[in-house]
């Protein structure tokens, strides 16, 4: 997919230590790069980049559990935020899970985080409930947040 300069791409071996460093600088709690590998090794994930000019910018890792799409992980460096690539990276797996199925997004987001919250907001995902102590390390609270990808579709072709 491209817009605007920016395009997203599988993710391969040889890009992973980029991903890496984007992980490292953006959670608290980051997969350590033998987690990003073996998704890549399985084959069973989503594993896609965004590219702006050459660089790697941001990547999601998401997989279809049955119906519904499971967003695991969303991350965009820090010098390249606020340009749309989150949610562009979001729609390249609305559209591929789509085409195989998936009638739901779904993902967990740490409460204090407002910026992804707003993210998700933006693009129609609604609280669904909140799961208590579910990070380990930090024992802070999670938001499950989804959204139906048919009213995403719907709107977003009226919109267009
Ligand atoms: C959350 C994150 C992925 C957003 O990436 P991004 O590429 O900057 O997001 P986008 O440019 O696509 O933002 C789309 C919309 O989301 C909202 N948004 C994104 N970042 C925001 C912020 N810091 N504050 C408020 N709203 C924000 C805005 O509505 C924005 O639209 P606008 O720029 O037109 O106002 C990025 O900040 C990040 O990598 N954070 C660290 C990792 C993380 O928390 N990931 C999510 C884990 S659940």
């Amino acid at each position: 997919m491209e817009n605007n300069s920016i395009f997203i791409e599988q993710l391969n071996t040889k890009q992973v230590d980029k991903v890496v460093d984007i992980e490292n600088s953006s959670f608290k709690t980051p997969w350590p790069k033998q987690i990003f590998l073996a998704e890549i090794e399985k084959g069973k994930s989503f594993c896609r980049i965004a590219l702006q000019e050459d660089i790697v910018a941001g990547y999601c890792i998401s997989n279809l559990i049955f119906d519904e799409l499971h967003i695991f992980k969303v991350a965009v460096h820090e010098n390249h935020r606020r340009k749309g690539i989150a949610k562009y990276l979001l729609e390249d797996a609305f559209y591929f899970y789509k085409e195989k199925g998936a009638k739901n997004a779904i993902l967990e987001v740490r409460v204090s985080n407002e910026s992804a919250i707003n993210l998700y907001k933006k693009i129609g995902f609604e609280a669904l409930r909140v799961r208590k102590n579910y990070y380990q390390t930090t024992k802070e609270d999670a938001l499950v947040m989804f959204i139906n990808l048919d009213d995403y579709f719907q709107k977003f072709l009226s919109t267009t």
